[in-house]
């Protein structure tokens, strides 16, 4: 059985439309979403990654700004940036690049930021609010992932999820939505026994671990969904997932590729998040 592919390309540009919906709205309103993204360093992925955050906010008629940082920048000078981003009613939501270098601590940076602009939705406040089961900003690529493993029309309630990866990021946030789906929810890491076997009990695998081609074919039950999360080089500098697509795809009913799979849900749910953040921080009803 050859797998169908969940094609995230096609499924964000719905999302994507759904949020301009809602923009050109606000914007009826007098209300213009405003997203900055803050970029210390340069890392050239992050520069990609910001680049396209920033586009992206502009084919939905969101204000997006940039904010370009020199590596030298010390984390007084990042704090009191985004100080001035809290008292700026004008911006809706912040997101930091992550990785930030070295000597900067991401956890001052975190206690730095307002929960009501963090449309990563990776502060405690908002991580304890998806713990909790109540509305809040959830980060984007979890979000996402639902909404792929949703457009598949896969019934989650029920189902036996293994989730590779147990970041702040991905791995925790996309097992909490999981369950909340009522999934039966398997957490596997980098110390985990026999994961191979257990990776094989899933009807639905989300691979978020870093590695090159990973999971293989036999890893996969007949008929799963598989979810790659990851975005690596192979041997040859192509870009690949976690997951060994050929293999995989031999075996799954559906699989995302790489890339064209869970990477443009990302954009797409942080543009939805910026939209919620924005409703929310002036008391308007949520949109979604
Ligand atoms: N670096 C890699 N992925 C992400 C992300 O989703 N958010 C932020 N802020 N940084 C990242």
């Amino acid at each position: 059985m050859a797998a169908q592919i969940l094609d995230g390309k096609a499924l964000s540009q719905q999302v994507r439309e759904e949020v301009k919906v809602e923009v050109d709205k606000l914007r009826g309103l007098g209300v213009r979403p405003g997203l900055h993204v803050v970029l210390v360093g340069d890392d050239p992925a992050s520069a990609i990654y910001v680049r396209n955050k920033g586009r992206a906010c502009e084919k939905v008629g969101i204000n997006g700004v940039t904010h370009r940082l020199p590596k030298e920048t010390t984390e007084e000078e990042l704090l009191d940036l985004l100080g001035k981003l809290n008292a700026d009613d004008e911006v809706d939501g912040v997101l930091v690049q992550l990785p930030l270098p070295g000597h900067i601590s991401e956890s001052r940076v975190n206690d730095a930021m307002d929960p009501a602009r963090d449309v990563d939705g990776f502060l405690p406040v908002n991580l304890g609010r998806l713990l909790a089961g109540r509305e809040g900003l959830v980060p984007c690529t979890p979000a996402g992932i639902i909404r792929l493993i949703d457009q598949s029309g896969t019934a989650i309630e029920g189902k036996r999820a293994v989730i590779i990866g147990r970041s702040i990021i991905v791995g925790k946030p996309v097992s909490l939505l999981l369950m909340q789906r009522h999934a039966t929810i398997t957490v596997c890491h980098s110390r985990t026994r026999e994961l191979a076997r257990l990776a094989s009990e899933a009807d639905i695998l989300v691979a978020a671990i870093g590695r090159a081609k990973m999971v293989k074919g036999d890893w996969i039950k007949e008929g799963a969904v598989v979810i790659d999360v990851g975005m690596n080089r192979d041997e040859n500098g192509k870009l690949c997932g976690d997951v060994d697509f050929d293999e995989a795809a031999g075996r799954a009913a559906w699989i995302t590729p790489v890339p064209g799979g869970v990477g443009p849900m990302t954009i797409a749910y942080l543009l939805r998040n910026t939209v919620i953040a924005c409703c929310a921080r002036r008391g308007l009803p949520s949109p979604f």
